[in-house]
């Protein structure tokens, strides 16, 4: 059994035990997540740090750069820990323009399975999410054809486990009805609450969720109740936006994503604050 000191303990993602508090790589790129780090040591001196703390799960994607923080991630921690799993994504190329189209065509998916193993240095994907949706959030639409190439992936033993991301809960259902998922990653946050049914519904089915965007993502998370809850418990927003999803549910992983390892530090801190009744109510009234 592996035992962790983090905020929020472990959860099992299909037989892999992971810390519920993880670390998002995405910020590890450049400007708008297109080329390489500002400080490439600095990036290196992060993943390190994650590890340091104890975290056993790290979210990636080879749409990242491209391939920036996958090789990253390499560069700083292989050969990896038993420990930990990388979660990576498939599903989105980038254009000059640093635009994300999608990449759904199973050809697209087969090459960027393979294009993952190479770049983390993996005979196997620990994990791997199925991205749906474009940049502004999910869209309906058939997972079929993509999800089956998964499965089919995962059959010749290159994945272990399979999950989805930036979907609908129809496609949440569509994708299980094809396979087993252990994890759905959408954008949810204190202020951004339209998965609530969809996580409580995985919850009762031992499934994971996974919040992109926690801290807001590009734009900071912003609310005067926030502000007021955090100054009343002498505590940053970002503490309190994070020990709020811990509590929230317990199948809520968390990856905060920060390109500073004091960020990090200061995160995992902040993450264990507890929350009285009283102020879960009031941060509830956020979202709502
Ligand atoms: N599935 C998808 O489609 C999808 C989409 C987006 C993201 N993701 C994943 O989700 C992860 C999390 O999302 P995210 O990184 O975009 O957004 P986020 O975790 O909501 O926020 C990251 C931002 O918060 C800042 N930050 C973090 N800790 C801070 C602190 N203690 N003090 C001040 N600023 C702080 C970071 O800046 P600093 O670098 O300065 O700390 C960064 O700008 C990503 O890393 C990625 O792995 C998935």
């Amino acid at each position: 059994m592996i035992t962790t000191s983090l905020p929020g303990g472990t959860w099992t993602l299909g037989g892999l035990t992971v810390t519920r508090f993880g670390y998002g790589a995405m910020q590890l790129a450049g400007p708008r997540v297109m080329g390489p780090p500002a400080d490439h040591d600095g990036a290196l001196a992060v993943l390190r740090t994650a590890v340091e703390l104890g975290m056993t799960h790290i979210d990636t994607s080879e749409a990242y750069g491209p391939h920036v923080t996958n090789q990253l991630i390499r560069e700083a921690l292989h050969p990896y820990p038993d420990s930990l799993h990388i979660v990576t994504k498939v599903g989105a190329n980038r254009d000059q323009q640093g635009g994300w189209p999608p990449a759904r065509d199973p050809e697209s998916l087969r090459r960027s399975v393979h294009e993952n193993l190479e770049t983390l240095g993996l005979d196997v994907l620990d994990l791997v999410n199925l991205r749906l949706g474009d940049a502004a959030g999910p869209l309906p639409g058939s997972v079929a054809e993509a999800f089956e190439t998964l499965a089919d992936l995962q059959r010749q033993g290159l994945i272990r486990h399979l999950g989805v991301s930036n979907a609908t809960p129809e496609q949440v259902a569509e994708a299980q009805a094809i396979a087993p998922i252990v994890c759905v990653q959408n954008m949810y946050n204190l202020a951004h609450r339209r998965d609530d049914e969809l996580i409580d519904a995985l919850a009762g089915q031992g499934v994971a969720y996974v919040p992109f965007f926690p801290l807001g993502g590009f734009s900071p998370l912003q609310s005067s109740v926030l502000s007021t809850v955090a100054a009343r418990l002498e505590a940053s927003p970002m503490s309190v936006a994070l020990a709020w999803l811990l509590r929230r549910s317990p199948n809520i992983l968390l990856i905060p994503g920060t390109s500073s390892a004091t960020h990090l530090r200061e995160n995992v801190a902040g993450a264990a604050l507890s929350l009285s009744d009283d102020d879960l109510a009031e941060l509830d009234k956020i979202g709502r």
